[in-house]
């Protein structure tokens, strides 16, 4: 404890000096998020961070969380410093979708309009008309259906489907998926209901379909945390990385929070229900990165330039 506390007060310190602020995810490490709030920073889901480093005016952004989040923030802001605690702490479903591969697609079907997921490469991005979070994708495929446009949707194929079954939108999807959500069990939740009645259940819709369709809330990381503040609810089972317990028991005190279940458990499954790419970052490589400036994050200015197109256009709708 008394290193973790010198660690902090050194971050604490480089932050100052480096003229850098903290912008983090709710999956990494509980201190991290803790330290990001404390100095001024911000825990939030993809859309929040994206938005907050663009609108801060320090000069380097560190992003504790997974490379496309890195990855945005240098897009959104070609002349800031962007710096990443591992930067090999990718998403199954970034790797799961290679730019080539998915140029192929998009060349197969140029009668569709291209709606990429944030957890994809700047590549990828660079090849989409629309980048969509969680938190945002369903409103943009109904303002896209409305108009008649018929979608093609990657990576991931389970939030593609929750999302084409609320709006009835024409999707082509690229078939990802996300290692940690993937593993969430529908049966098993059903009987864990049956013990729990009373609880509301919290999914982040890149779980499987049999598990959303026990939800009584779908959404971001963001919008389950808003969503333990219902007053008649005391209980609740949650479908999405364990890391966001932190900020719902602090949200919540005194409130009831249950892991919905997977199909193995920490021993025998290294994904179950905690990302191992999020918990890459900790205060050790943090304080590093800060002290030697090493890890920034570098997107080919031609690259960056048409993926900051896509997601503009998502900021501007969001706004
Ligand atoms: P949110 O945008 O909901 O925070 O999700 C990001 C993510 O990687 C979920 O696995
Ligand atoms: Fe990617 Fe899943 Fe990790 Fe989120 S939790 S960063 S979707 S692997």
């Amino acid at each position: 404890p008394a290193e973790k506390a010198e660690l902090k007060e050194r971050i604490k310190r480089l932050l100052k000096e480096k003229q850098a602020v903290l912008v983090a995810h709710y999956y990494v490490d509980a201190d991290l998020q803790d330290l990001a709030e404390e100095t001024g920073g911000c825990v939030s889901d993809s859309l929040e961070m994206a938005r907050f480093g663009r609108d801060h005016p320090a000069k380097t952004l560190v992003v504790a969380g997974v490379r496309f989040m890195g990855e945005t923030s240098k897009i959104l802001n070609p002349n800031k410093t962007v710096l990443m605690p591992d930067l090999d702490a990718t998403c199954s479903l970034d790797l799961g979708c290679p730019a080539d591969e998915f140029a192929a697609f998009c060349d197969a079907h140029p009668d569709r309009t291209v709606v990429v997921y944030a957890n994809t490469s700047a590549a990828v991005k660079a090849r989409a008309d629309w980048m969509v979070t969680s938190s945002i994708g369903l409103k943009i495929v109904e303002h896209l259906h409305a108009q008649g446009k018929k979608i093609l949707w990657a990576p991931d194929r389970h939030l593609g489907s929750y999302i084409q079954k609320q709006t009835g939108a024409d999707m082509l999807m690229w078939q990802g998926s996300c290692i940690v959500h993937d593993e969430f069990k529908g049966i098993e939740l059903e009987l864990l209901r049956k013990e729990h009645p009373n609880a509301k259940v919290l999914v982040h819709p890149e779980s499987p379909e049999a598990v959303v369709a026990q939800a009584d809330v779908v959404g971001s990381t963001s919008q389950l945390i808003a969503a333990t503040q219902v007053p008649d609810a005391n209980e609740f089972i949650v479908a999405t990385d364990n890391g966001i317990l932190h900020k719902m028991k602090m949200a919540a005190p005194g409130k009831i929070f249950i892991e919905a279940p997977t199909a193995g458990n920490s021993a025998t499954c290294k994904s179950c229900a905690h990302c191992p790419w999020m918990a890459m970052n900790s205060l050790q490589n943090l304080a590093d990165v800060l002290e030697t400036g090493r890890n920034e994050i570098h997107v080919d200015p031609e690259i960056g330039r048409k993926a900051y197109t896509c997601i503009d256009r998502m900021l501007t709708f969001a706004a």
